[in-house]
Order: C-alpha cells, then sequence, then structure tokens
C-alpha cells in the first residue's frame, strides 16, 4: 500500500486553497498534477543544460542530447519497449495518434478497405480516422460494447475481413473509466494478421502497461496525464512497423541529405522528431516516470481502486444517482462519471467547485458514446494517487446533499 500523505506533500498545488476551501482535485483524467521533481527538472534544465538536441559540438548540446536520450530510454524501459528507437516524442497522445494516421495509415490503407474502431472512442481516437476513411474511401466498422460496459472482442472475428488494415481502440476509456479487454482483442486481430493501435492515453498513467507482453503495433500516451509537463507525448511503434511508416513532419533532425530537388531522411526515431524538440518537457516525463516507478505501478493501480470502490459504495446509496460504467472495480480504472437526476452536471462542477472540489463536466470529447448511452453530458470525477479516502468522502457527501437538496 503506498503512503498518501508522504505522497501529497511532493505535490506543491496540494496544498493551497480554492474559493477558500483546500483542493480536493479529482480530475486527473483530464490533466494530472506535478510533483516538485517533475517541476524542478524541467526548471534546472533552463537554469543548467539549456541547449538543443543532435545539433553541434558545445557542451550544453552534447548534454542536452545526453539527457534527452536517456529521457527515452526511461520511457522505453516503463513501458517494456525492446528498444529506445521504438520512441518516438510527441507533443501529446492527439499528435501521436496523427502521425499512425498520417505517416502509417496513408500508406496502407485504400479504397474500400477497412478500419476497425469503437464508439467509446476519444475524439482524438476518431475524428482523425473518419478523416482518413473519406479521404481514401474507406469504410469505419465499429466494435460493440459489452454487457459489462466493455469492448466486446467476441464481435471481433465477425467485423475482420481481408480488407481490415487496422484496429484503433481505446484501452481504458476517459469516459466509462473501463479498462477494455485488449488482450483478447491483441489475440484475435494477430490471428487474423491486423495490426493494432492502442490510445493508451488513461491507461499508462494508471496501470502497469508493458507493450512487448501486450504485442500490439501502436501505442500512444500524453506526459501531463502521468505527472509529467505538458507539451510532451509518446508515440510508441514496434520496429517492423516503424520500417513501414514515412515522416510525418520534416525538416531539421528528420533529414539526412538534402538536395535542390529532395532528400533522405534520417534513421528511427529521429525521422519522426523534426524541429526542436520539448526537450525540458521529455526531462520532466523522465523524472515523472521515475517517480511512479519508485512508488510501483501495481501499488498505483491498487490504491485507485480502493478509492473507486469507495466511491462507487457511497455513490450507489444516494438517491437520483446514476454512475456509467461497470460495477466490480476490477473492470474499470479510478474514472466515474454520473448524472444526478434535476441537476446539470455543469451546475453540480460549479457547486462542488464552490467547495474547493475540482471535478469536469460535459462530453469528455466522447459524444458518440454518449449519444449511444442517450445522454449529452455527464459530471466526472478521476482519482490518483495522490487522492485520500477522505477526499472521497468528503465530495461524496456534498454530491448526498446536493442530490438532497436540488441544489
Ligand atoms: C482516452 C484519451 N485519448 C486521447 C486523449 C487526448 O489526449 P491529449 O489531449 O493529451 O492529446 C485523451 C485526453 O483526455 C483521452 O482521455
Amino acid at each position: 500500500m503506498i503512503d498518501t500523505q508522504a505522497i501529497r506533500k511532493c505535490f506543491p498545488i496540494l496544498s493551497r486553497k480554492v474559493n477558500g476551501k483546500p483542493l480536493v482535485y479529482l480530475d486527473s483524467a483530464s490533466t494530472s498534477q506535478k510533483p516538485d521533481i517533475v517541476i524542478d527538472t524541467v526548471s534546472d534544465f533552463y537554469r543548467n543544460s539549456c541547449g538543443n538536441v543532435h545539433r553541434g559540438v558545445h557542451a550544453l548540446t552534447r548534454e542536452t542530447t545526453e539527457l534527452y536520450e536517456d529521457a527515452r530510454r526511461t520511457v522505453a524501459r516503463f513501458i517494456g519497449a525492446a528498444d529506445p528507437a521504438e520512441i518516438i516524442f510527441t507533443r501529446n497522445a492527439t499528435e501521436a495518434i496523427h502521425m499512425v494516421a498520417w505517416s502509417w495509415a496513408r500508406e496502407h490503407v485504400g479504397e474500400g478497405d477497412e478500419i476497425v474502431i469503437s464508439e467509446m472512442e476519444h475524439h482524438s481516437n476518431l475524428v482523425p480516422w473518419q478523416i482518413l476513411a473519406k479521404e481514401r474511401g474507406a469504410n469505419l466498422r465499429f466494435l460493440g460494447i459489452g454487457m459489462d460496459d466493455t469492448l466486446e472482442p467476441g464481435d471481433l472475428e465477425s467485423l475482420i475481413t481481408p480488407r481490415t488494415k487496422l484496429i484503433t481502440v481505446v484501452h481504458v476509456s476517459n469516459t466509462l473509466g473501463v479498462i477494455n479487454p485488449v488482450h483478447e482483442i491483441i489475440r484475435i486481430a494477430a490471428r487474423n494478421g491486423v495490426p493494432v493501435f492502442l490510445d493508451a492515453a488513461q491507461s499508462v498513467p494508471h496501470l502497469p502497461v508493458n507493450v512487448a507482453e501486450l504485442g500490439c503495433d501502436f501505442l500512444a500516451f500524453s506526459g501531463h496525464k502521468m505527472l509529467g509537463p505538458a507539451g510532451i507525448g509518446v508515440l510508441w511503434v514496434s520496429k517492423n512497423r516503424q520500417r513501414e511508416m514515412k515522416p510525418f513532419l520534416t525538416g531539421g533532425g528528420a533529414i539526412d541529405q538534402v538536395g535542390r530537388d529532395g532528400a533522405t531522411f534520417n534513421e528511427a526515431p529521429y525521422k519522426f522528431e523534426a524541429g526542436t524538440p520539448a526537450v525540458a518537457d521529455a526531462l520532466g516525463l523522465a523524472a515523472a516516470i521515475d517517480f511512479l516507478d519508485e512508488i510501483g505501478m501495481e501499488n498505483v493501480r491498487a490504491h485507485e481502486e480502493e478509492l473507486t470502490a469507495r466511491a462507487l459504495s457511497s455513490m450507489s446509496r444516494i438517491d437520483g444517482l446514476s454512475y456509467y460504467g461497470p460495477e466490480q472495480t476490477a473492470l474499470r480504472s479510478g474514472v466515474i462519471s454520473f448524472n444526478v437526476k434535476g441537476i446539470e452536471p455543469y451546475e453540480l462542477g460549479s457547486y462542488l467547485d464552490s467547495h474547493g472540489v475540482a471535478i469536469r463536466a460535459g462530453d469528455h470529447c466522447t459524444q458518440p458514446l454518449l449519444r449511444a448511452l442517450g445522454i449529452s453530458s455527464t459530471a466526472r470525477v478521476s482519482f490518483y494517487l495522490y487522492n485520500t479516502i477522505n477526499e472521497i468522502d468528503f465530495f461524496t457527501g456534498l454530491v448526498e446533499k446536493a442530490a438532497e437538496d436540488g441544489i
């Protein structure tokens, strides 16, 4: 079990007040808070080492390059990548998804081809595929959601055809909180020779994730949701698929030789990192990973499961409250979307904010999913390693009162 009080001391923002009340931050699925070590790593870089990477011979640029490549090795180790060259730094998960759509899928998806996706996707992992499909004359086919609110792998065999070029699904839903059966999905895909892209924006920060063990082809996540800075994300691509990818952006760093009429490209991963990268943010992400590693991802997961169980148990006793996603905590991460009869999610969010409790209200960038559920918005809480049982109780107590009073 983890020492939450000791962990909280590492996060300076958690001691501030909001609206005169102690901050209770329950919006980590949107973005996480940052420990001192991440904030200090970013500022130390600018104070002491700031140079560009892979350009020039002076001490600062050599040092910066070393730090940046160390950060890549840290990320690779964290997700079990076979080689640091499989790690491509991007701005965020959204950019990483676009890189797969532009650099790989545009070369491999043609007229009449099919991409299997789901209604549970964040817009960042839906709209790029809609655009690609339209442009190429390809079709999106939708994997169903089962009784337990997870994606239904049983449907996959019947959805896959000789025209299926990619399966792209969310590992953990940012709205339902479900942990999808991606091992089963990947097994079926592999049996049929179809590559799999995993949107891991909500899984890598909260669960142990190992790409070698998963056996997928592409995986994307964002630094800011896992204690790291905003502006850094990761696309992991297996070596074999990387060879099939064209550069996304071109220019400095991505290039080998340039003539008047054309260019040849650098090797991976540099080929996919054109322009000056967000070095300080990559170092901040590596510091965040070291922090998480020290606590242990199994412990992070166990703590969030305990918080989720407590929240669901209290929420299920509140009259007029309905939550979405499965009841079994083993099937869900620390994300709970819910509605209270007669109270708009935004109204509830503002009420909680007035008590210092930060939650999210809206469609969570999953409009097709909410439409399928017959709703247009929800309130959402999401937990992380720094949240406590007392905070959960404080939040559920306020919701209970709001439900009783109709606010
Ligand atoms: C499941 C999922 N995918 C993708 C994204 C996009 O992440 P980012 O905004 O960091 O690019 C999010 C963000 O909330 C998400 O929850």
